[in-house]
Formats: structure tokens, sequence, C-alpha cells
């Protein structure tokens, strides 16, 4: 658009999850657990790998997350720190990842040799799985992945799987874009989008590259300038962005970055660079996009340079205990399950999306919002 302009330079409710064996409450009315917000997170967790306990009254669950990558991530595995706890009756293994599939798999392997009673895992990337799973199955410990997917031969290798719908959320931002693009006036102009993405391979960067490529597919005015990719992290996001606005300078008008944090080294890169973000293309300014809605996420919403931020929820410590509750009674779980998720803005001028007929709302972000908030 810029040339033609020439102006630039889980408190998650849980009666879905479970088919058998827990009561529920407060449900939702589709196939997706809990609200756009909000439980507890305690930002002091200790997100070092820790050791089993030796009491045997306890569930010892050994959790395989990615690492510290996002504000997002520590989010979530203070959530899970927080409630599978000893006074809840739990004894939690927890292993960093540090970011490496070898070092989950490592993991894997060694909650099999301490005969954990669970395993939880959070899988960096969706494939590469299938033999470190054969072996907990063989040795009969239940595998419930989180957050991202699994991509195996064999679905009986995990009981369960809880998470975000990575498409449907990249589907509410470029929806958001779109609707926005219309309202001001922009519908027919050229766009020029950039899209800095998470880490290649995992559940979130697939999901919500496809929207954005769908997107691009069915706007013959929209165009894709450039993909790289930032690893869901800040100094990457602002790496890839100085490279990006030194090849394509005024030329970008839509950074669309898979996750908050990559947005917020975006953005330095942006006032590095002497441009603005925010709202008016015309004027030049660099529109970003951003998912999560961690809270310096919605800060930068709400002050209108991150223009919509679309929720991914971590908060998933009282699901997963909920979940091990159910197998340890006998009951089961649905294979899959959606959590639900919000989408904020400062932007006045609608209050809605649409995708495939279903209404979802954008929430105008005001302080009284940001204190619901838990992340
Ligand atoms: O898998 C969830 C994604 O991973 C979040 O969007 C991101 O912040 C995290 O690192």
């Amino acid at each position: 658009m810029s040339k033609f302009l020439n102006a630039k330079t889980l408190n998650i409710c849980l009666c879905l999850l479970l088919a058998v064996g827990l009561t529920a409450a407060g449900c939702g009315t589709d196939d997706r657990v809990g609200g756009g917000s909000n439980a507890s997170s305690d930002a002091s967790a200790d997100y070092e790998s820790s050791d089993a306990s030796d009491d045997s009254s306890l569930i010892t669950v050994g959790f395989s997350q990615i690492g510290a990558e996002s504000d997002w991530r520590i989010a979530e595995s203070a959530s899970i720190q927080n409630t599978l706890t000893v006074e809840n009756g739990y004894n939690l293994i927890f292993e960093n990842g540090q970011q490496k599939q070898e070092n989950q798999l490592k993991a894997i392997r060694e909650f099999v040799d301490q005969k954990v009673d669970y395993i939880i895992l959070d899988p960096i990337v969706e494939s590469g799985w299938d033999s470190a799973l054969e072996e907990a199955r063989d040795a009969g410990i239940p595998v419930i992945i989180v957050d991202r997917e699994v991509e195996v031969e064999d679905e009986s290798l995990y009981v369960s799987w809880v998470g975000s719908d990575f498409y449907l959320e990249g589907v509410r931002c470029t929806k958001w874009l779109e609707a926005f693009l219309e309202k001001e006036g922009y519908g027919d102009e050229e766009i020029n989008i950039v899209d800095i993405q998470g880490t290649l391979g995992s559940s979130a960067q697939i999901g919500r590259t496809k929207a954005l490529e769908d997107a691009i597919d069915t706007h013959g005015n929209w165009n894709l300038l450039a993909q790289e990719e930032a690893d869901f992290v800040q100094a990457r996001g602002k790496e890839v962005t100085q490279e990006l606005i030194e090849k394509y300078g005024d030329k970008i008008d839509v950074l669309y970055c898979e996750n908050d944090s990559e947005a917020y080294g975006a953005l330095e890169a942006i006032g590095e660079a002497g441009y603005q973000a925010g709202y008016n293309l015309a004027a030049g300014e660099i529109m970003v996009l951003s998912f999560d809605a961690a809270e310096r996420g919605l800060t930068d919403t709400k002050n209108g340079v991150i223009a919509v931020d679309t929720e991914c929820n971590p908060l998933y410590g009282e699901t997963l205990s909920s979940m091990i509750k159910t197998l340890e009674k006998g009951g089961t779980l649905l294979k899959t399950n959606y959590v639900r998720e919000a989408q904020f803005s400062a932007y006045t001028g609608f209050s809605t999306v649409i995708v495939d007929n279903v209404t979802y709302p954008v929430t105008f972000l005001t302080d009284a919002v940001m204190e619901t908030r838990e992340y």
C-alpha cells in the first residue's frame, strides 16, 4: 500500500475434556474448554529442572517442557509447577528441554527409567516422537500432550492432547486485519505483509503461518513480502525485523508476529529504525499483529502499538491435574481438547470477527480488562 500512498517511510473448564469420571462446572458450548482467561500463574516459580521426591503416596509426573523462550512459556511452566505440587498430591519432575528436541526425548526416556506414573509432554515440534512414546507406552506410562501437538503413526501412543487451535488463532487475526482494512478504507489498496514465524515445525507456527498464507491466497491485494523464522524469541524477533526493514523499508505495511515475544523485539527494531508502530498505515505506521495476550503484549495492545493480540492460553495446570485425576479414577479422556481463547484490541471500529459463520468477540482493551488477566 505504501508505495501508492507514498506516505511511508484455563481456568479451563473440564467437562468437555472428560468423557468419564469427573464433575464438570461452568462449561462452554462447543468443543473448546476454558475461557479466554485465566487461572493462577506465579511467575516466581523456578523453571530449572527438578528431581523426584520419594514420597510414594504422591502421583509422580514427569513434565518435559520445551524451554523458556517466551513470556507465554514461563506462564505455562508456572501454571503447571504451581498446580502439580506436593500439597496437591503430586511429585512433579520438571525437565527444561532448552529448545532442543533431543533433550525432550532424553527426558521422556529418563521418566520411563524412573517409572513415573504419568508423562506430560509439550513437544517443540510435531514430528519425531514415535519411538520415545513407544517406550513410554510399553512401560505402561500414560502420556498427555499439552499445548503443541505431535504427529505420530499410532495415536494410541498418547492418551489425550489439550491445547490451542493455532490455525483458528491465525484466521481470527487475519479476519481482524481484513475487517480493519475495509473499515478504514484500505480494502482495495496493496497491503505488504511480513511473516515473522515461530519455531519451524511447531504446531503454533504451522497453524498461524497457514492461516496467513490462506488469507493471502484469498486477497489479491495482500502481498507476502517475506517469511523469516524468529523462534518465538524476542532477540530474534528484533534481529529479523531489523533485517527486513533494511531490505524492504517503506514497503512494509503489516508485521505478522507469530507470538508476543517476537512482537516485543519487532517493536524495538521499528522504533530504532525511525518508524512508528500503529494503525495509521496512510501515515506510514507499521501495523504489528501478535499472538499470546501476555501481560506485556496486552499493554502494548492497549497503547496501540500492537494492533490486535489473539490469545493463546498457557494456564494448563488445573486442567492437567483434573485429567490425571480422571485417569487415576479409571476414567477416560477425550483424545482432542481445544482451549477457548479471546482476542484483544484497542481499535474501536468493530467488536467481533466472523469465522465460518461463528462470531468471535474482539475485547476492547481497558485497564479494567487488564486487571482480570493473570499472566
Ligand atoms: O506453543 C505456544 C507458543 O509457544 C506461544 O505462542 C509462544 O509464545 C510460545 O513460545
